[in-house]
């Protein structure tokens, strides 16, 4: 018997990762820590919450006392860390709450580590889940490498390669068993509606104006999130100690584009005629310190752990939209209260 503590489980892409865990690795004892912040929902796990290896923690990785505590009650023998506050924008108005959770939170959280697991590290790891963002903006050509330097330029971005960076840290000074991976844009069911993918679904079904950034140039190479958990999965338990993995879709697409084809499939599945809702395009102010281009070169895991994305972007995009559509209430329930409020600060003042 294994115990794994995952954190971030009640998020977008921790959710996935939870749930795969959980129903391949019958023999592991999968703990589930999350603070539950408004990204985080339980909701997003009622299929598994009654599950004999699955325990949910509430918790805060910023408390470096509560995290030694969990440590100390489940001595732990592997850790996938993905809690994190993710968004992009928010980073802009608030700095302050990244790092505190994505720097402080993963150092509490390296600690603990150290301190259960003292020098014996026989069949102990530590995954920490990052971003492509650390690289910072590319041009038209290229792709990120892992060996590429680091150049975040927004406080979330910097404050993932900070965590990065303490990881490595910990491996070099303390011999800790780390992994690091950096992905790529994620989509798919459960992610928060702030995020471009199911913000504007949510827009065109309700005939709400979908706010493109600056002339909706910027490029993101996609990936489905059950391929980026799969990934997660195969790193976790073949990955080498040390290394770092970058994890994509081999799928760039231009905004402006993407937002198009949204357009067009949401528009044939509620029965609107063609383009109906591309008149809900408006472009507003652009994000500050906007990065122009994400790609991902995906060669090293490939050819290392033999992982590909499996889901093609026409289907797994058709199937997103549709689980959006379908599942109009949890979208409900996850916009309601401090959502609405960030809402109108972000956008109704642009
Ligand atoms: P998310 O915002 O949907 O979920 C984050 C989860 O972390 C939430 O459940 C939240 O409650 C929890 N959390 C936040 N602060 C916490 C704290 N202080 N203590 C405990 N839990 C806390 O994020 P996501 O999109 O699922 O991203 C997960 C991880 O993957 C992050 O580390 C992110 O940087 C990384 N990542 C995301 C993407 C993407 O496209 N979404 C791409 C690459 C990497
Ligand atoms: P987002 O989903 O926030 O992911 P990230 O910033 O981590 O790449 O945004 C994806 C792209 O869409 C990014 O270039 C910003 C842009 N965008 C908009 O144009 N309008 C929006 O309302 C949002 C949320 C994003």
């Amino acid at each position: 018997m294994r115990t794994i503590l995952i954190t971030g489980g009640a998020g977008f892409i921790g959710s996935h990762v939870v749930r795969l865990f959980v129903n391949k690795y019958r023999d592991y004892k999968i703990v589930n820590l999350d603070k539950l912040t408004y990204a985080g929902n339980l909701t997003n796990l009622r299929d598994i919450e009654h599950k004999p290896n699955y325990i949910f923690e509430k918790g805060d990785i910023t408390d470096s006392n509560q995290i030694q505590k969990l440590f100390d009650k489940y001595k732990f023998d592997g850790v996938v860390h993905l809690a994190a506050e993710s968004h992009v924008d928010r980073s802009i108005s608030n700095p302050m709450e990244f790092i505190m959770t994505n720097i402080v939170g993963t150092v509490n959280l390296l600690n603990a580590a150290r301190s259960i697991w003292k020098d014996d590290f026989n069949g102990k790891r530590f995954y920490h889940i990052s971003t492509d963002e650390v690289y910072g903006s590319l041009g038209e050509e290229g792709k990120f490498l892992e060996t590429t330097p680091y150049d975040p330029r927004s406080p979330y971005s910097a404050s993932k390669a900070s965590s990065d960076h303490l990881v490595r840290a910990y491996f070099h000074t303390f011999h800790l068993p780390v992994v690091i991976s950096n992905c790529s844009n994620n989509y798919g069911p459960y992610q928060f509606p702030e995020k471009l993918v199911p913000l504007f679904i949510h827009n065109i079904r309700n005939n709400k104006p979908l706010p493109v950034y600056g002339k909706g140039e910027n490029v993101r190479d996609w990936l489905y999130v059950e391929d980026h958990a799969k990934a997660i999965d195969l790193i976790f338990h073949n990955g080498r100690e040390g290394e770092t993995y970058n994890i994509g879709g081999n799928n760039e697409w231009q905004n402006i584009e993407l937002i198009k084809k949204l357009i067009e499939i949401v528009d044939r599945k509620l029965g609107r005629s063609e383009g109906e809702s591309l008149k809900l395009i408006t472009y507003v102010k652009d994000r500050a310190g906007h990065d122009l281009r994400y790609a991902i070169d995906a060669t090293k895991i490939k050819e290392e752990l033999g992982w590909e994305p499996t889901v093609k972007f026409t289907e797994g995009f058709e199937s997103t939209v549709d689980w959006y559509l379908e599942n109009e209430e949890w979208l409900n329930n996850v916009t309601s209260g401090d959502y609405i409020k960030y809402y109108n600060e972000q956008y109704v003042k642009r």
